[in-house]
């Protein structure tokens, strides 16, 4: 039988941050994962430079069913202490956009780094282990633990006593690095509520009447802003895919996006196209439509709009009604989703363990002592450019200062 002070599921970002923190206090850890190498999501983030954090985090850039659980925990290991991490390790760092840090190398510098903090501690990570099953004993737990080969057989069980349980196994976005819903599942054994969970930070596919018409778009970039039914907006780029919509914009607002509801996207947000319209046809009125889309959009773009929605006329040929018409379609765009691509390619997991019942000072858990729950996990989502990584850094060092 081992014994350890500390055991954290999950050896992502939110559990390596929690190792070194503990670690750092004296307590024994030891971090288990089931796939075959630590902090999978932090190699692929970013397209391999992992945007590690945000220079302008905001309690309102997260949504939870309380907006105010992860105020705490962001204010006691706020940016400028992950920023001060990486410096200490010399990892070279830029900025892209609006407060969005990036590695100038590559994300292997972040995922070394927290490997360093967790060695330098003695905090021992096993890989290719799982958590068969967890007892709760009147101080700590037990739990069983497997080890596995590298096609997942099990090749060895072993039984270990922990004070402390954190449970850091993140959502179940992207299935193919590990990602599961166990920890969902793990609550739910111990009487926590799950909210309701679902992929986003995801692009949004087709519905079956606009797929033939803009499927073909595939490739087009442009910058759009678009609006959620609850008023919610970003403006970024929307790019256009064989499958749907995607882009920072479209990945932005499927946070705010719920089943069933369209989105309304302004193609020309530089131009009131109305206005624009009535002004050109006093001034350029034996100028054609598409020459005029093609000033505001890209060409294919532009042609698809005309083949679908609009006659090609001249502007001084347009009656009021006919420009409102196509004003409406440029600058409100009503797009109904067919759905999203799901977990296969989305980057968080909106929903999850309800925040009620944690300290949002500790990360412990309000029903159970000595269990604690961090990152993705809680039903704490942030938003596109860095807020994912910086809750996973702060809701792992809040817990492993206690654990
Ligand atoms: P994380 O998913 O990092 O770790 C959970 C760990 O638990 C995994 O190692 C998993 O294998 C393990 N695990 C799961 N089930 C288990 C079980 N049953 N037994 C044992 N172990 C188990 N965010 C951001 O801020 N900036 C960015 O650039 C990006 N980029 C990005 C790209 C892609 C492709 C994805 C999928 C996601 C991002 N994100 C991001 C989001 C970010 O990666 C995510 O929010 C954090 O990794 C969450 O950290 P956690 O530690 O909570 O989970």
């Amino acid at each position: 039988m081992h014994s350890k002070d500390v055991v954290i599921i999950g050896a992502g970002a939110a559990g390596l941050m929690c190792a070194a923190q503990a670690g750092a206090r004296g307590r024994s850890v030891l971090v288990i994962d089931h796939a075959n190498k630590p902090g999978k999501k932090i190699l692929m983030s970013g397209g391999g430079r992992c945007n590690f954090t945000n220079l302008y985090v905001e309690p309102d850039c997260f949504l939870s069913s309380n907006p105010h659980f992860c105020k705490s925990a962001l204010k006691g290991y706020d940016q400028w202490a992950f920023i001060s991490l990486v410096d200490q390790h010399q990892i070279p760092w830029h900025e892209k956009e609006e407060g969005q840090l990036f590695c100038d190398n590559n994300s292997k510098d972040i995922l070394d780094m927290l490997l360093a903090e967790v060695t330098k501690v003695n905090a021992t990570v096993e890989v290719l282990t799982q958590l068969k099953s967890v007892e709760k004993q009147v101080v700590g737990f037990k739990l069983e633990l497997e080890t596995l080969d590298k096609k997942k057989n099990i090749i060895n069980t072993k039984v270990v006593l922990c004070q402390s349980l954190v449970i850091a196994t993140g959502g179940p976005s992207i299935p193919t690095l590990g990602a599961t819903g166990f920890g969902f599942q793990l609550a739910e054994q111990f009487g926590h509520k799950v909210h309701t969970y679902r992929a986003s930070l995801v692009p949004f596919t087709w519905n079956n009447e606009d797929k033939p018409w803009f499927s073909e778009l595939s490739g087009i970039s442009l910058p759009i802003t678009v609006v959620a039914k609850s008023g919610k907006q970003f403006t970024n780029q929307l790019l256009f895919t064989h499958r749907g919509i995607s882009g920072p914009a479209i990945l932005q607002i499927s946070n705010y996006w719920q089943p069933g509801e369209s989105v309304i996207i302004n193609l020309c947000s530089n131009v009131e196209a109305l206005a624009e319209l009535k002004k050109r046809q006093q001034t350029d009125g034996k100028v054609q439509l598409k020459t005029v889309l093609n000033q505001w959009l890209p060409k294919r773009l532009t042609d698809k709009l005309m083949e679908r929605y609009f006659d090609n006329k001249k502007l001084a040929e347009l009656n009021s009604k006919e420009m409102s018409l196509i004003a409406n379609q440029l600058n409100h765009w009503q797009f109904m989703p067919g759905g999203t691509e799901g977990y296969r390619t989305a980057e968080v997991t909106l929903g999850g363990v309800d925040t009620n019942d944690i300290s949002s000072k500790t990360m412990e858990s309000k029903l159970v002592e000595s269990l604690y729950f961090i990152g993705e996990v809680l039903d704490v989502t942030g938003h596109l450019g860095g807020f994912n990584f910086q809750w996973a850094w702060a809701s792992g060092y809040a817990a492993g200062k206690y654990a």
